[in-house]
């Protein structure tokens, strides 16, 4: 439709009409769909189910087709509704969670985990994803890590920006694309405690530097809806938060799309006490600049009465009510109101061949191989017994795969069987996944427990521990454990599954163990007992075939940590670019007390950020520079020779990182600016160069300014986020 047709179409619109627009239904309201959040009685009228805007949580061709054609013929102005839902990491065709897919370091494979997530909710009558989050991550207690790409501003940049050209390619309108919405704005990756749905406190300074720019990278790349975050941000909930919304995101960032709450948040405005009541809720929520009402009651029940007294002009509405309709004429769906939804299209691509295959190879990407000592990887083939309870488990999606279907997914188990080097690998679960004493909540129901009587399980995979010369231990978190509202605040393994670690580490020293979960763990019993540990995350549905084609030395591991492994629960929040602070402890003054450090465990994390090993191995030319000044309108370049010294095929993740050495503020100890992958064969040498721009080193000075200030910068070149190999220049 034209503009000016649109313009034509607001103008006649009722009030009751325009307010429609602003209101997302949950699916239950049509008896479909997940609640993703509490289900309280909305009190709405036939009415107002008439004139309602959007869908929450309806997906299948059929089904929206039917809603479509019913609703619209209803409808006063046949207004399209949006169908939206949460694709976060694949549709049936399940991707490895986001913060695996960060751990790929490798921005096609995403953007292509995106675009296919996208012609499968397409073909399934979607036109929106909740996707993708944006939000830093730094505390593992917070169960929505998983749904992150990590603790690094400029990573989860790449990947946002990745996953928003996957999911809408050059126009969301297309044939197979879907339109993103960027979550959570602002800061929820940081509750206090890491506590879900918490309150942020953040520094302007920290917000502006370290949180914003991912989401600016995902604005830029032209994302098309925002959603508000749950959190207070200087004690304002951000469905509150004017400044948030009006100036920052629309002013500075320059967004202008559609605006949505998160589940319920305007109600809650009410627990936060920043709202009286629903009346003033639906006014605070509408002046700070949120357009549509997810799941609550307000603006359907209120905003009339408000514009008939005066208070919120009517101009407010048409705002907001605009963006709504431009979303939905952006995609197309006043000439294609169905879009893309086709049973048949629904047979031929959810979990095609195609799409299994990129999913498979983005998991293999994605796994971090964090121990190999002795070789004990890759295997042979047939030597191995392979224990635990993610041996045969299906539960290898993360949370958010509220659409897939567990009996589409590959389990280590069937993969084993079907690999002819490893079909007749013995195989025993040892123990269940959780304790039996620690019941997991899941979105709809308690998780249920693994049927298994405990003695009897851990002696028989004791028995083919024994007679095995390696044993794969399959061990991790119910996918259930991270994830909305799973936060938690011990951060070991099961008490059962430490149990079978230590019996079978009795009888076979050659553990090697694949850790599955969607957070960093305490692992520290498994990098004692075990020689090689491989993080495979929540690989999804292609997760054992990836798995085992890893352990065979079919794919060589080549993921990078994007969150650090802690330590212990002790150091979280825990990030690799900290500030230095006025004592940093380098371990070399242990006799000393005062210096920043824990008495009784390590300043640094288990694992860093950026670290992950390869069956090869890889060495590092000194850093070489172009020019050791540099002036502001120039520019140098950074190279570094990368050999492949190991006996095969490899790729390396080359990391860039910048130290500002003095300047006006405290600044990080060390920033990710660049990364490069390199696919070496073995002996093969490679030059990989990145330019370093004024633009790099800017940071938001004493007066709020965002500058680059003249002085002495360090460059790392290296294969972590604890590399030494650095280089020297000035900025003049
Ligand atoms: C609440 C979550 O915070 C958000 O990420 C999700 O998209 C919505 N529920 C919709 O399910």
């Amino acid at each position: 439709m034209k503009e000016t047709e649109l313009r034509l179409l607001l103008r006649e619109m009722s009030l009751e009409e325009k307010i429609g627009q602003l209101v997302q239904l949950p699916g239950y309201f049509q008896h479909e769909g997940a609640a993703t959040g509490p289900a309280g009685d909305m009190g709405l009228t036939q009415e107002d189910l008439r004139l309602a805007g959007s869908y929450l949580s309806i997906i299948g061709a059929e089904k929206i087709r039917k809603l479509q054609t019913e609703f619209m013929a209803q409808h006063p102005h046949h207004i399209p509704l949006l169908f939206m839902a949460d694709i976060i990491n694949g549709y049936r065709t399940v991707f490895p969670i986001p913060l695996a897919q960060g751990c790929t370091f490798d921005t096609e494979a995403v953007q292509e985990g995106a675009a296919i997530a996208a012609r499968e909710a397409a073909a399934a009558g979607i036109h929106v994803t909740f996707s993708p989050m944006a939000d830093l991550v730094r505390d593992a207690r917070w169960g929505r890590v998983m749904e992150s790409t990590g603790e690094d501003p400029y990573l989860n940049g790449q990947m946002a920006a990745a996953m928003v050209r996957g999911y809408q390619g050059d126009n969301p309108k297309k044939k197979g694309k879907i339109a993103a919405c960027l979550k959570h704005f602002a800061g929820y990756g940081a509750p206090e405690g890491g506590r879900d749905y918490n309150n942020v406190e953040l520094s302007p300074r920290t917000l502006l530097e370290d949180h914003l720019p991912a989401y600016q990278e995902a604005v830029d790349a032209g994302c098309e809806v925002v959603m508000a975050s749950f959190n207070t941000l200087d004690r304002v909930p951000s469905a509150a938060n004017e400044w948030l919304f009006r100036e920052v995101l629309r002013k500075k960032m320059g967004f202008s799309g559609m605006v949505i709450s998160d589940w319920n948040a305007l109600q809650e405005l009410l627990a936060h006490g920043i709202a009286a009541d629903q009346r003033e809720a639906a006014f605070i929520a509408l002046r700070a600049g949120v357009d549509m009402d997810m799941t609550s009651p307000i603006y359907t029940r209120n905003l009339k009465q408000l514009v008939e007294e005066g208070r919120v002009p009517e101009a407010w509405i048409d705002e907001s009510a605009w963006r709504v309709l431009t979303l939905k004429n952006k995609l197309g769906l006043f000439e294609r109101p169905f879009k893309d939804a086709d049973e048949e299209d629904e047979k031929a691509l959810l979990l095609s061949d195609a799409h299994r295959q990129a999913a498979r190879d983005c998991a293999e990407k994605s796994f971090v191989l964090l121990k190999n000592e002795e070789q004990m990887l890759p295997l042979q083939g047939d030597e191995a017994a392979f224990i635990g309870p993610y041996v045969g488990s299906p539960y290898l999606n993360g949370a958010w795969s509220i659409f897939a279907d567990d009996q589409d997914t590959v389990t280590v188990k069937a993969a084993l069987s079907r690999h002819p080097k490893t079909k007749k690998a013995p195989t025993a679960p040892g123990c269940p996944i959780n304790d039996p004493d620690q019941p997991v909540m899941g979105f709809q129901q308690p998780v249920a427990q693994d049927n298994l009587e405990p003695e009897t399980a851990l002696n028989e995979a004791v028995s083919i521990a024994k007679s095995a010369q390696k044993v794969v231990l399959c061990l991790g978190e119910h996918r259930e454990c991270t994830g909305e509202a799973a936060s938690r605040g011990d951060l070991t393994l099961p008490k059962c599954q430490l149990r079978l670690l230590e019996a079978v580490a009795a009888v076979n020293e050659n553990i090697i163990v694949v850790l599955f979960g969607g957070r960093p763990m305490d692992i520290r019993p498994l990098k004692e007992k075990a020689k090689a540990i491989l993080a495979a995350w929540l690989p999804g549905t292609e997760g054992g075939n990836a798995v085992v084609r890893t352990l065979l030395g079919e794919s060589n591991p080549s993921g990078r940590l994007s969150m650090c492994f802690p330590y212990c629960v002790g150091q979280v929040p825990i990030h690799y670019n900290h500030l230095n602070t006025g004592r940093p402890y380098h371990g070399d003054c242990h006799a000393g007390r005062f210096g920043s450090k824990y008495q009784d465990i390590p300043n640094e994390p288990l694992y860093p950020f950026g670290f992950g090993l390869s069956y090869t191995a890889f060495s590092y030319s000194p850093v070489r520079l172009s020019a050791d000044r540099m002036t502001k309108q120039g520019s140098l370049t950074a190279s570094v020779t990368i050999t492949n010294t190991g006996t095969c095929p490899g790729t390396e993740t080359v990391q860039l990182y910048l130290r500002d050495l003095a300047a006006s503020v405290a600044r990080p100890v060390r920033m990710l600016k660049g990364f490069r992958k390199v696919a070496l064969a073995p002996g093969e040498s490679r030059e990989v160069s990145f330019t370093v721009t004024e633009d790099m080193l800017r940071f938001y000075d004493l007066s709020m300014r965002y500058v680059s200030e003249p002085g002495d910068f360090e460059i790392f070149l290296g294969p972590d986020s604890q590399t030494q190999n650095k280089a020297r220049f000035t900025l003049e």
